[in-house]
């Protein structure tokens, strides 16, 4: 079955190239995939869909009993995500919401057990306080392009590593990495 999710992320890989779309791409998304088999969430929170690349990484890691929510501002990505979603039979039960983070956040019931962030750069720290009270001593933050896109998120990565909220560590991955941020 997870054959089928395999075969839906190297064709996405495939059009990626074509398209020029910006997607996590093999390297972190390995790294992302570990995160998720070692933290083993329940609730996952992701905000930037596009079309469903992460989110499959994600959810071919984890069983029926977890669930994934994505949220996604580009209507037209986030219906080719929920077709691609589909077609990888992935486990786990996933909602792919359509709307602006900053919007459908506060929105949100429950809590999260792992966020992953890769939206616009410059929002990460919003949208990280935003989702805050839905986070519990354990839960992991995992933030995409925290190493090329640093420059842009200076504010985010200042945060995490310095408020004393979190346990951060960056994880260097060819040119870029993703930054793990586990809440105290
Ligand atoms: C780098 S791409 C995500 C790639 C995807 N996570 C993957 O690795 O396959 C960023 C996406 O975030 C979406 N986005 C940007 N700002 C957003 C916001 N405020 N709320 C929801 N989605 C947003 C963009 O439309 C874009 O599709």
């Amino acid at each position: 079955m997870l054959e089928r999710a395999e075969e839906i992320l190297r064709q996405i890989e495939k059009s990626a190239e074509r398209s020029y779309l910006p997607i996590i791409g093999p390297l972190r998304g390995r790294a992302l995939a570990k995160l998720v088999a070692q933290f083993k969430p329940k609730r996952v929170l992701e905000v930037g869909t596009l079309i469903g690349y992460s989110t499959i990484l994600i959810g071919k890691e984890l069983g029926s009993d977890a669930e994934i929510v994505t949220i996604e501002i580009r209507r037209e990505k986030a219906e080719a995500a929920r077709k691609n979603i589909e077609k990888a039979e992935i486990k786990p039960k996933v909602q792919v919401i359509v709307g602006d983070a900053s919007d459908v956040i506060p929105r949100l019931k429950g809590r999260f057990d792992l966020v992953f962030l890769d939206g616009h750069k410059s929002e990460y720290l919003k949208h990280l306080k935003m989702i805050e009270n839905k986070l519990h001593r354990g839960s992991v933050v995992v933030a995409d392009n925290a190493g090329a896109f640093a420059y842009s998120m200076r504010d985010y990565l200042n945060y995490v590593r310095n408020s004393g909220r979190y346990e951060s560590h960056f994880i260097q991955l060819g040119e870029d990495g993703l930054e793990v941020s586990v809440k105290l």
